[in-house]
């Protein structure tokens, strides 16, 4: 039994797991409004609210703190002053119950409880935050995962939270603008796909440009259609060259019922299985953490004082890859 702490951005989230077996997933958000995220404010509010996040797991899971075997947290990558909170949660726990700490790499939580999920077995995965854009895959040679292709500037869920906020709307990794979206025309937009990568700031400059000659609906539906089909595009790629089967989305923007909807055409025409995390496990959560820390365990990492610490810029591609479960 296997206790998750996330803290990586807005979200504190704490998960219990037990063999792959999500029994808690509880968590308190902190509203970015149109300021957006400043880094010290999230991280009093993590301090405020990770206890009684952490107390409320373990009640839901009906488990005593003393049942619990490890313990871990997000590493990175993340903000700073957020991830420390989580850490310091995490290290005290693990402390207090003479338990193990496990650092998990954040993406490639998004990408494990997708699979999982999904019932995939080794997918590619759309990896889509706010700021991350990635087409990773597993590589069981290095154990580590690869990233095949990426955002070459800023991530679809900041550009288009960026733009949401131009317009007045409310950030939300992408859904204030789906919602905006409903009926509006398309307005060409700068549309940059090269091989496996993507770029996303022509798009909001474009769009930002825009403002008040379109209807913000409009804009809503130009932007967000432009931005989703490159993605589908480079992800396609990815599939057809790595001769993959599978897919998964992941990651906050996974919860974008039109991304879901072109991807699942996309793998429809070419006899692909898609599959993805409810939208619970989509936002940034605890169950996520617990869930591929346990996995790690499992696999036979373990993990040196060295290495317990946190890391704002923390790769997926330098990140320990679990042995697949039966
Ligand atoms: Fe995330």
């Amino acid at each position: 039994m296997i206790l998750g702490i996330e803290s990586s951005a807005h979200t504190f989230g704490a998960g219990i797991v037990d063999k792959g077996k999500i029994l808690a997933n509880e968590k308190a958000m902190y509203r970015i409004g149109t300021k957006g995220m400043i880094p010290s404010e999230v991280a009093e509010f993590h301090i405020e609210n990770g206890k009684r996040v952490i107390e409320a797991a373990l009640k839901n899971a009906k488990v005593k703190a003393r049942d619990l075997e490890a313990i871990s947290y997000t590493k990175g990558p993340g903000i700073g002053p957020c991830l420390s909170v989580g850490f310091l949660f995490a290290k005290v726990l693990s402390k207090e119950l003479k338990v193990p700490l496990i650092p998990v790499n954040h993406a490639a939580a998004h990408y494990e409880i997708a699979k999982k999920e999904g019932s995939l077995k080794s997918p590619i995965g759309l990896y889509v935050s706010g700021g991350n854009s990635q087409i990773i895959k597993e590589d069981f040679e290095s154990m580590t995962y690869r990233v095949l292709g990426e955002t070459l500037d800023i991530g679809v869920g900041n550009m288009l939270d960026n733009f949401a906020r131009a317009i007045g709307l409310n950030p939300a990794w992408g859904s204030s603008v789906e919602r905006e979206a409903k009926n509006g025309r398309y307005v060409a937009m700068p549309y940059v796909v090269k091989g496996l990568e993507f770029s996303f700031t022509g798009i909001l400059t474009s769009a930002k440009g825009k403002i008040g000659k379109y209807e913000k609906r409009d804009l809503c539906f130009s932007i967000q259609e432009t931005a989703y089909s490159m993605l589908c595009e480079a992800t396609e790629r990815a599939m057809l060259l790595e001769n993959k089967k599978e897919l998964c989305v992941c990651g906050g923007v996974a919860q974008s019922k039109r991304l879901k909807e072109m991807l699942s055409l996309m793998c429809k025409e070419h006899g692909f299985k898609f599959g993805y995390a409810r939208d619970e496990f989509n936002s940034d959560n605890g169950a996520m953490i617990a869930l591929l820390g346990e996995e790690l365990l499992e696999s036979g990492y373990r993990f040196d004082e060295k290495s317990l610490d946190i890391k704002q810029k923390y790769r997926i591609d330098s990140a320990p890859l679990p042995m697949p479960r039966n």
